[in-house]
Formats: structure tokens, C-alpha cells, sequence
């Protein structure tokens, strides 16, 4: 989903710390039309939000809203729990973007809330060519309806069955596009070693990878079958693909980077549980 379908809600919105994700979600529900007087957002430093959204620096004189955005930093949770605990009444719907904490963490610090969704939004949301992962308590089907029209303005929207994933997931989606500008990075450095002008690999190297992933939205074959198409039996590409598949390499290092990442997420979590 990448064209401007319209961010729609039915009854107010708090995002509970809005720095650089929430805020990449709520600009670009700005841009498709969401209002901004439906949406206040709590930031430490009361710096302004997205858009003209009123930006408070703490809750005070805040009641319950109908949709709260819980987008502080995990280990920061603890800290405002009891606060975001008073502002998630029956009638809220929580949907926290915080990696690593588990629904039965939040449920345990906000008892009253209603209903508690998490999601994982990655940075591409800001332009809609994100991905947002979501898991429910109970009621996915309800609230799939309901939260599928706000959410797919952000990009792709996927809901995940077994929370056991989410920490492999938010690897996959949340990190995976520093780990593919970290490759982009490498390649660009790659050829600069071997030769080439630094500004013209950076140019050439993010071309090319952008290229190459429209191509891939465009396309129903699979990655390697993409890459077979490209590589001619004996050709250049293919040396370089030898190079890559050799002994397993690349699948081992793509391996090892996804479980060092959702291993950080389970840490994350233990640090954001309350004692
Ligand atoms: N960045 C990503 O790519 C990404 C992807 C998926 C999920 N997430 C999740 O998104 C969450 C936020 O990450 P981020 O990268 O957006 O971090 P961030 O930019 O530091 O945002 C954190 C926000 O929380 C606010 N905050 C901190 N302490 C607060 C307090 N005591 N009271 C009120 N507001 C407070 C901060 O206020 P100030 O603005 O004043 O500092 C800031 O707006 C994390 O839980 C992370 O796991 C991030």
C-alpha cells in the first residue's frame, strides 16, 4: 500500500512520547488527512510534534483517550507506567510501539485498559513504504477492521499470530532497513576501495538498491529467482553471487544479525519490566 488511502479514526488520539517513530507515523497520518485537533502528543521536552498537534511536556489535566500511542523507549517505561496506566481506561485502546514489551508485560502495568495491540512500525512509514506489524490480546479479527484503516496510509500492514515472533519480526522489519543502508553503505565503501570516486559509489550505490527494491514490489518471482535473472551462467554477476553464497556466508552473517537483534529485544524487555 503505497498510495494515499485516508488515515481515519473514530475518537481522539495521545501518542505517549512522540520522538522520531511516533512521529514518522504521525506525520505521515497528517499528510493522508488524519485532523490534527483529534491528536495530542506528550513529549519530555515539550518540543512541538508532526503537524500542528498540541504537544504537552507532561499529562496533566489529561483524561483517557480513545486511541493511545505508547512510543517511549523501553527502558523508559517504567518511569511513566503509573502515569500511562491513569490515561488507559476501559474505553482506550493502547497500541504501544515500544520493542520487546510483551501484551502481558503492558497488560500487567496498564490493568484497566481496554484493549492492548502491539505494533511495529518501521522508519519507511513516514513516506507509507513502511511495514507495521501487529498482534492483539483477543478480538484480532474486530480489531484488524478497525485499526487496518489507520495503519495502511503507513505501508504494508501484517498481523502476526504468535507473539513468540514479534522479537524476530521487529529484527526483520524495525532494524532490517539500517542493516540494508549498513550494505548499501559497504558496497558504496567496497567500490571506493577498488577505485572508484566516493561521491559517485554513494550516488550509484543508493540508486541502484532503490532501483532494485521497486523492482522487487513490482515482481511475484522470489528474491533468488530474481537474482538467477540476473546473474548469466559463467557471467560477472554470478562470480560475485559465488562469492556471497560460498560456504554459506551471507545466509550465516544475515542469521547471526537477526538473532543478535531480537536477543537485544528480550533484553529490552527485561529492562522495561516492572519489579
Ligand atoms: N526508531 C525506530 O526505527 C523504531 C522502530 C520500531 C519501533 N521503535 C520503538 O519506538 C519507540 C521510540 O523510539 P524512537 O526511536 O522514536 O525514540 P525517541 O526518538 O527517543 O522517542 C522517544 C520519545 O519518548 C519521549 N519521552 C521520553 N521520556 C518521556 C517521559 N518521561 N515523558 C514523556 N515523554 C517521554 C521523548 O521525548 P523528547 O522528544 O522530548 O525526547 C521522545 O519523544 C521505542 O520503544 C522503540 O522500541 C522504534
Amino acid at each position: 500500500m503505497t498510495g494515499k488511502a485516508l488515515a481515519r479514526l473514530d475518537g481522539d488520539m495521545l501518542i505517549y512520547g512522540c520522538g522520531t517513530m511516533a512521529g514518522a507515523m504521525l506525520s505521515r497520518w497528517l499528510e493522508c488527512g488524519l485532523k490534527p485537533d483529534l491528536v495530542t502528543a506528550i513529549r519530555k521536552s515539550g518540543a512541538p510534534a508532526a503537524g500542528n498537534v498540541t504537544t504537552l511536556s507532561d499529562s496533566k489535566g489529561l483524561t483517557a483517550p480513545s486511541l493511545l500511542i505508547l512510543g517511549v523507549k523501553p527502558q523508559g517505561f517504567p518511569d511513566v507506567a503509573a502515569d500511562v496506566s491513569r490515561l488507559a481506561g476501559p474505553h482506550t485502546l493502547v497500541i504501544s510501539i515500544m520493542a520487546g514489551v510483551s501484551l502481558e508485560d503492558l497488560r500487567l502495568a496498564l490493568p484497566d485498559a481496554g484493549q492492548i495491540v502491539r505494533a511495529m512500525p518501521n522508519m519507511p512509514v513516514a513516506n507509507g513504504r513502511g511495514i507495521v506489524a501487529l498482534i492483539s490480546e483477543r478480538d484480532q479479527a474486530t480489531l484488524s477492521k478497525q485499526l487496518n484503516k489507520l495503519m495502511a496510509p503507513l505501508g504494508l500492514v501484517e498481523w502476526i499470530s504468535t507473539e513468540a515472533s514479534f522479537n524476530l519480526v521487529t529484527a526483520l522489519t524495525g532494524c532490517g532497513p539500517a542493516f540494508i543502508y549498513r550494505i548499501v553503505g559497504a558496497m558504496a565503501g567496497a567500490a571506493v576501495r577498488l577505485g572508484l570516486d566516493p561521491d559517485a559509489a554513494d550516488r550509484m550505490a543508493r540508486a541502484m538498491v532503490a532501483g532494485a527494491a521497486l523492482t522487487m514490489l513490482d515482481s511475484d518471482e522470489t528474491p533468488a529467482a530474481m537474482a538467477a535473472a540476473v546473474a548469466s551462467p559463467g557471467g560477472m554477476t554470478q562470480a560475485g553471487l559465488d562469492v556471497l553464497d560460498s560456504d554459506g556466508r551471507l545466509a550465516a552473517l544475515m542469521a547471526d544479525t537477526l538473532r543478535a537483534a531480537r536477543e537485544r529485544g528480550r533484553e529490552l524487555a527485561a529492562s522495561a519490566r516492572m519489579d
